[in-house]
C-alpha cells in the first residue's frame, strides 16, 4: 500500500506549465568569450543553456566540466542550465555538477551501469534527472522509469559534434515519447537535440518536442534576437497542428 505523498508509477500529474522551451547549447558558442555569448543568448530570449558534456570516451569528442558551470553561475547567469552529459560513467560527474549549479542532468542510459540509481542520485543531489535516447535506442529504457524523470531528450543526431544534420527519424520518435508521456500523466519535457533549425522547427514540434536545443543555428547567425524569434514562430505553427 502506498503511503500518503508517496511516488507511485505515472500518477503524480504536475503542474501543466509547457511553454515551448529554447535552449541554447553553448557548444557552438564562442569560447573564449563565453560569459557574454550566455548573456546575448538568453537576452536574445533562450530559455535555458544547454550544456554539452563530452569526454572523449563515450563520445569521441572533448568539452567542459563542472569548473565552467561554476564559473557561469558565479558570473551572474542564474538562467536553468541544462546539462547533457555525453561521458561513461556517470555518477561520479552528478555531485559536482549539482554543486556546480546545473539544473537539468540528463544522461544516456547505455553510459552508466544502473540507470535507475543514477536517476535517483540526480534527484537527490537536488537537479532534475533526464534521460537520453540515441537515434538507435529504444523506447524501452523508460519502461520502469519514466514516472522518475523531469525530462526526456531524444537526439536527433549521433551524439559528439554540433552542425549535424537532422535525422529524421527522431520524427516518429517524438510522436512515439509523446505517447508515452500522455499515457504517464506526469509533466515531463520532450526535448530534442541535433540540427534543429528554422526550416524544421515546424516539423518537430508537430511531432510533439516542446523544448528545443539549438546551437548552430543560433550561436552561427548574426542576430541572435531574430533567429530565436524566428524559431519560436515556426514552433508556434508547428504545435497548433
Ligand atoms: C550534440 C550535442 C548538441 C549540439 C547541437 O552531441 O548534444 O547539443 O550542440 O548542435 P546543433 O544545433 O548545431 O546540431
Ligand atoms: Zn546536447
Amino acid at each position: 500500500m502506498r503511503r500518503s505523498g508517496q511516488r507511485g508509477a505515472c500518477d503524480d500529474k504536475l503542474e501543466s506549465s509547457m511553454k515551448p522551451i529554447i535552449a541554447a547549447s553553448i557548444l557552438s558558442a564562442d569560447f573564449a568569450r563565453l560569459g557574454d555569448e550566455v548573456r546575448s543568448v538568453l537576452q536574445a530570449g533562450a530559455d535555458w543553456i544547454h550544456f554539452d558534456v563530452m569526454d572523449n570516451h563515450y563520445v569521441p569528442n572533448l568539452t567542459v566540466g563542472p569548473v565552467v558551470c561554476e564559473a557561469l553561475r558565479r558570473s551572474g547567469i542564474t538562467a536553468p542550465i541544462d546539462v547533457h552529459l555525453m561521458v561513461s560513467p556517470v555518477d561520479r560527474l552528478v555531485g559536482d555538477f549539482a554543486k556546480a549549479g546545473a539544473t537539468t542532468i540528463s544522461f544516456h542510459p547505455e553510459a552508466t551501469g544502473h540507470v535507475d540509481r543514477t536517476i535517483q542520485l540526480i534527484r537527490d543531489s537536488g537537479c532534475r534527472p533526464g534521460l537520453v535516447l540515441n537515434p538507435a535506442t529504444p523506447l524501452d529504457w523508460l519502461d520502469y522509469v519514466i514516472d522518475k524523470l523531469d525530462l526526456i531528450l531524444v537526439m536527433s543526431v549521433n551524439p559528439g559534434f554540433g552542425g549535424q544534420k537532422f535525422i529524421p527519424s527522431a520524427l516518429q520518435k517524438l510522436a512515439d515519447v509523446r505517447k508515452r508521456i500522455s499515457a504517464c500523466g506526469r509533466d515531463i519535457h520532450l526535448e530534442v537535440d541535433g540540427g534543429i533549425k528554422i526550416e524544421n522547427a515546424a516539423d518537430v514540434a508537430r511531432a510533439g518536442a516542446d523544448a528545443f536545443v539549438s546551437g548552430t543555428a543560433i550561436f552561427g547567425a548574426a542576430d541572435y534576437t531574430a533567429t530565436i524569434k524566428a524559431l519560436r514562430e515556426q514552433i508556434g505553427i508547428g504545435a497548433r497542428k
